[in-house]
């Protein structure tokens, strides 16, 4: 999939990982990118790098009328980046039922939402990619990181099952599983994980343009940034080795 001329859209591009992601999308000569935020008021610095290719799209993946609103906006879109997230620290056993549903109702199935209301856009557009940024979470469950990792499990699953599906289409899928990415997320979250104040930490710019490259590259599994890649390759022969390291972080 080449991203030169084509039109991106970002959910969560108001900030992290989403916000670079813009950048790397612009530097690599996408036509547009559509910048979807829940408070589009806070794209400034985003739409500023170039008021006339980024645009602003209010997209709060948990609402259906907002994912539909968008889906009727940025109509022209041929790469679909799913990258909106969000998590809640605490144990499943004891924590609050409410963000359990928060994290698995934005992560999961907001995502779900935003897919099907693109896939006939992108569909329609001639075909084109969806990359769902997942994490390297994703293989194993951090007890004190509540629903975060089974969201992401569940991402990971969503994402083989559509792949199939979308094949025909002419839509590629890409699941892309960072490992630790400086950002206000692993910012707050490793403040409750003492343990991973000593993880290395991609920057959000490297990391979106790892993403980029995957895309390009039609990589079905992007794992972009050097810890990514240490995980990655210890998952795919040693999956409980994954498992132990990631279920005894806390
Ligand atoms: N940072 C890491 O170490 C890391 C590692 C692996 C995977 N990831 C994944 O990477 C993605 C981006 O994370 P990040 O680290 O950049 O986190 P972040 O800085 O906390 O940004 C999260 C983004 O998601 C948006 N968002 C949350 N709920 C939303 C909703 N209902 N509708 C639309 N947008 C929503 C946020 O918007 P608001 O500003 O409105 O809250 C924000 O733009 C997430 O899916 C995360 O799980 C991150």
């Amino acid at each position: 999939m080449r991203v030169h001329n084509a039109v991106v859209l970002v959910t969560g591009a108001n900030r992290g990982i989403g916000s670079a992601l813009v950048t790397a999308f612009l530097e690599r000569g996408a036509t547009r990118v559509h910048a979807g935020a829940r408070d589009p008021g806070t794209l400034a610095a985003v739409t500023a790098q170039d008021p006339e290719r980024v645009r602003p799209l209010a997209l709060d993946i948990t609402d259906p009328t907002s994912v539909s609103s968008a889906a009727l906006t940025a109509a022209d879109v041929t790469i679909l980046v799913n990258n909106a997230g969000v998590y809640a620290m605490g144990h499943l056993l004891e924590m609050d039922l409410r963000d359990v549903e928060t994290v698995m109702n934005t992560n999961w199935l907001g995502t779900l939402r935003v897919l099907r209301a693109f896939a006939p856009v992108v569909e329609g557009n001639g075909g084109g990619a969806v990359a769902n940024i997942i994490s390297v979470g994703a293989f194993g469950g951090t007890p004190s990181m509540g629903a975060y990792p089974a969201s992401k499990a569940a991402l990971n699953a969503l994402t083989q099952a559509v792949r199939p599906d979308l094949a025909p289409r002419g839509i590629t899928v890409h699941a892309v599983f960072p490992g630790p990415v400086d950002t206000d997320m692993l910012r707050l979250a490793s403040a409750g994980l003492p343990a991973m104040a000593d993880f290395p930490r991609a920057t959000t710019a490297d990391v979106a343009r790892a993403i980029v490259d995957g895309i390009e590259a039609g990589a079905e599994e992007i794992f972009p940034d050097p810890f990514a890649e240490q995980i990655g390759e210890e998952w795919s022969h040693d999956p409980k080795a994954v498992e132990r390291r990631l279920t005894t972080i806390a």
